[in-house]
């Protein structure tokens, strides 16, 4: 099965690369407008096939969606990402402005594909790719929680001294530093609360450096991450491709689930071949539904600024 990344830069070219290790997918077929740019990515990954041992065709284009014709899924990462001290939020401008255009060619040439929205502010994104796509709602998911989630894992592991593979935990509502919600009433270790573990600071500790994941990392690499971002696309692609059904916290458009309406949010969801299977209804605590409702709110006074 084919799919496409529009935007081949850092996130993007993640994204095909995991794809391609992965060896789930007949095709990945790279878009970007910086002349030569997507040809350049998709051979430079091409020659890592017979080092890397995948069968995965690679190809590239500037801008020519004739050759993303037929896409399963296209993955959506073009457009700016943001410089220390921004917040995804002051991206709005210019990425929707991009997000809107890619998705015109995309459905133009893919009528039936499953779009993952990326490019930031991701939520917002996702809702504007609802208003304008004519999809489906189940066709179009905002990855945002599967990245979160794991940076979650990573800073409880970190806490608790264990292995990543000990650990599991969901992060919901926003993908934005104050509307994340790290649900450390359902994280465990090895099946038990990690709340049996860890101290009310450890715990503090390991909700705020979840939050500030991607700032951590920007002021750091100067730009926004990728290798993780990509990793998060390819895991929510592969649950496509291969009808995994896999429990994977993403961005979609609620209608009544939570309390939300009209709105695309962080919720769990059964990901397989028709994309959003079912919307997975967890019991939040008081003060998680608290924190959902306010991450709702900022998320609608962003949206409010789009313009169809
Ligand atoms: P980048 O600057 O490395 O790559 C973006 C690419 O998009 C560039 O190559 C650019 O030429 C291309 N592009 C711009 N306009 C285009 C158009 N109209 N058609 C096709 N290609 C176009 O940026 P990076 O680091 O790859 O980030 C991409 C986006 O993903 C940013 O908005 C960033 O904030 C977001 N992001 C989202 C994450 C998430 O969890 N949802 C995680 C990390 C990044």
């Amino acid at each position: 099965m084919k799919v496409t990344v529009v935007g081949a830069g850092a996130v993007g070219a993640s994204c095909a690369e995991y794809i391609a290790m992965k060896n789930f997918a007949s095709e990945v077929v790279l878009v970007d407008i910086k002349e030569g740019f997507a040809e350049g990515k998709a051979m430079d990954l091409m020659q890592c096939a017979s080092l890397n041992g995948f069968d995965t065709k690679i190809s590239g284009t500037t801008g020519d969606y004739s050759k993303t014709a037929g896409s399963k899924v296209a993955v959506i990462t073009s457009g700016i990402p943001r410089k220390p001290g921004m917040t995804r939020e002051e991206l709005i401008g210019i990425n929707a402005g991009i997000v809107k255009d890619v998705t015109e060619n995309l459905v133009k040439h893919s009528p039936d594909v499953i779009i993952i929205v990326v490019s930031n502010p991701m939520d917002t994104m996702a809702y504007l790719v609802h208003k304008t796509s004519g999809l489906p709602k189940e066709r179009i998911i905002g990855m945002g929680g599967a990245l979160d989630s794991a940076r979650f894992k990573y800073r409880m592991a970190e806490a608790l001294e264990c292995p990543i593979s000990d650990v599991d935990g969901m992060v919901v509502a926003a993908h934005s530093d104050t509307g994340m919600v790290p649900l450390i009433s359902k994280a465990t270790r090895n099946g038990i609360p990690v709340s049996e573990f860890l101290s009310e600071e450890k715990l503090a500790y390991v909700l705020e450096e979840t939050k500030v994941g991607g700032a951590t990392l920007t002021k750091l690499l100067g730009t926004s991450a990728w290798y993780a971002p990509g990793a998060a696309v390819s895991v929510l692609v592969q649950s496509i491709i291969c009808d995994q059904k896999k429990m994977i916290p993403c961005s979609l458009m609620l209608d009544g689930e939570y309390g939300q309406s009209d709105i695309c949010l962080g919720v769990p969801a059964i990901i397989g071949k028709n994309g959003v299977e079912k919307i997975v209804d967890i019991t939040l605590t008081e003060e998680e539904k608290e924190k959902f409702e306010t991450a709702a709110a900022a998320v609608r006074e962003v949206n409010g600024d789009l313009k169809f």
